[in-house]
């Protein structure tokens, strides 16, 4: 069978960086621990002022073809994942052909391009599409361009506020990949949610503590329909387990549940019996809240063990390196989680060629996606390449005040204008409307 999965991948952050302990947390009386221990978030990356979902994905695009020597002629798609997209009609793909081909030779007049939506899962959906696309052998030897970018703000005083951010991941889908290779075998768990929304409106409603509890439902049901075709997972068989990251406290919750569910009935849940006793099973309860309460109990005694530290922090706590500095991304959270656990792997010289990742993917309203992948030979190459530490090294540090005026630039109810932070440099930029109320966008050298 043909091997087709992600061959390169690219980061671009916002230029901006909110200090959340630092200068976020005083300005609004709280605890700068909520942020640091309670969240797992340090800063938000955010948008300049011109800087919007169009440039930081024509950005990571460009650095991507650049590294690979890619023309417009080798990209058979653009599909964008976006949760923030300002047209109903003209997809965001389109806007960045448009910026490409102001700097490479050639065109994209003959690539299928399109916006895929379904909240923070829609990055994993293009990459399906284009996974499908090259496996149905319509591709004529040409790759996928997935792009997945966000700016995600919230209301101000909404209490998602605490983990925005704005950032673009540009990945090339194609066959016989460098980075790693995707399973046929996937997971869903999915239902008509109401936990996070935007009806025709520009920032979300949100039920925080609702959206929390449909995660890890959506995510359970997403790990036992992939059980069904690809087998038991169980927590040894991969080496890092990239979760979609809210914020890293989330994925904290979801990986003490994903550990327990892969433990039952192995060696590892028999061996932790002495010390923390077996799983309670349904059948030993005369209710499910008797049962339930008994597995919350199980699972504060299974993530204080030895057993456990070890595996989340080998497995998991590497993923959210990335996370911490930038908050989330939406449709890119995921796969800056991905590159954030094999930077760590290429910092600390693992040798992860042929071995396995687990990827859980979640959207608001909502879906969960689970799949497995296998580490390419080429993966220290592609990872050595990413600049993501860089970038977030030279972002500019808000104020309160500037961060408030930030927030309002890019609010589509008010119009305010900023003069930019940073002077963008080698980079396509925002720069103002055409006639039809189209957006417009240079190349800055
Ligand atoms: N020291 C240490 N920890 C502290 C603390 C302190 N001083 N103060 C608070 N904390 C802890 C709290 O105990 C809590 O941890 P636990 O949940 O483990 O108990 C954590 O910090 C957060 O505190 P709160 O619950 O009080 O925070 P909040 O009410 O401001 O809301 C939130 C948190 C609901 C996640 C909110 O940020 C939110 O609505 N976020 C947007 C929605 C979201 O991200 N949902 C995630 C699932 S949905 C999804 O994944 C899709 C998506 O991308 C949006």
């Amino acid at each position: 069978m043909t091997s087709v999965g992600i061959d390169a991948i690219e980061i671009w952050t916002g230029k901006l960086k909110l200090d959340l302990p630092g200068t976020f947390a005083p300005a609004k009386g709280e605890d700068p621990e909520k942020y640091t221990k309670g969240l797992g978030l340090y800063a938000s990356s955010l948008p300049d002022s011109y800087e919007d979902i169009v440039t930081m994905g024509a950005n990571a695009c460009k650095r991507l073809m650049e590294r690979k020597g890619l023309t417009p002629e080798d990209v058979g798609r653009i599909d964008v994942a976006t949760e923030s997209a300002f047209d109903n009609s003209k997809p965001v793909s389109t806007y960045i052909a448009g910026c490409l081909e102001q700097v490479f030779d050639g065109d994209f007049r003959y690539a299928n391009k399109g916006e895929r939506k379904f909240a923070c899962v829609a990055g994993t959906q293009s990459i399906d599409d284009a996974y499908n696309w090259i496996r149905a052998g319509r591709n004529r030897d040409r790759g996928a361009l997935v792009v997945a970018t966000d700016t995600a703000l919230y209301e101000r005083g909404d209490s998602g506020e605490a983990t925005q951010g704005a950032g673009a991941v540009a990945m090339y889908i194609s066959e016989d990949p460098d980075l790693v290779e995707l399973s046929p075998e996937q997971g869903y768990g999915s239902m008509d949610e109401t936990d996070f929304l935007k009806p025709n409106q520009q920032f979300p409603s949100v039920d925080g503590k609702r959206s929390i509890q449909v995660y890890l439902a959506r995510m359970r049901e997403a790990v036992e329909d992939y059980e069904s075709v690809g087998g038991d997972l169980h927590p040894d068989d991969f080496e890092l387990l990239p979760f979609h990251t809210p914020f890293p406290g989330m994925v904290r919750r979801a990986a003490s549940l994903a550990y327990r569910h892969t433990i039952r009935d192995t060696s590892i849940e028999e061996d932790l019996a002495d010390e923390i006793g077996r799983q309670p099973r349904p059948e030993a309860f005369d209710s499910e809240d008797e049962y339930l309460d008994a597995m919350g109990e199980y699972t504060e005694r299974l993530v204080e063990t030895d057993t456990y530290g070890e595996w989340y922090d080998r497995v998991v706590e590497p993923t959210l390196d990335l996370s911490r500095e930038v908050g989330n991304w939406y449709t890119g959270s995921v796969h800056v989680a991905r590159a954030s656990g094999l930077q760590h792997a290429l910092e600390n010289d693992w040798d992860l060629t042929g071995k396995r990742l687990a990827v859980a993917s979640y959207g608001s309203g909502a879906q969960a996606e689970v799949h497995t992948e296998v580490v390419q030979p080429g993966w220290k190459e592609e990872i050595a390449h990413l600049n993501v530490l860089e970038q977030l090294e030279r972002r500019y540090d808000l104020a309160f005040e500037e961060y408030g005026k930030i927030h309002d630039t890019h609010n589509h109810d008010t119009d305010t204008d900023v003069e930019p932070m940073t002077t963008p440099e080698g980079e396509f930029v925002f720069d103002g409307w055409g006639r039809m109320g189209e957006r417009k966008y240079t190349y800055v050298e």
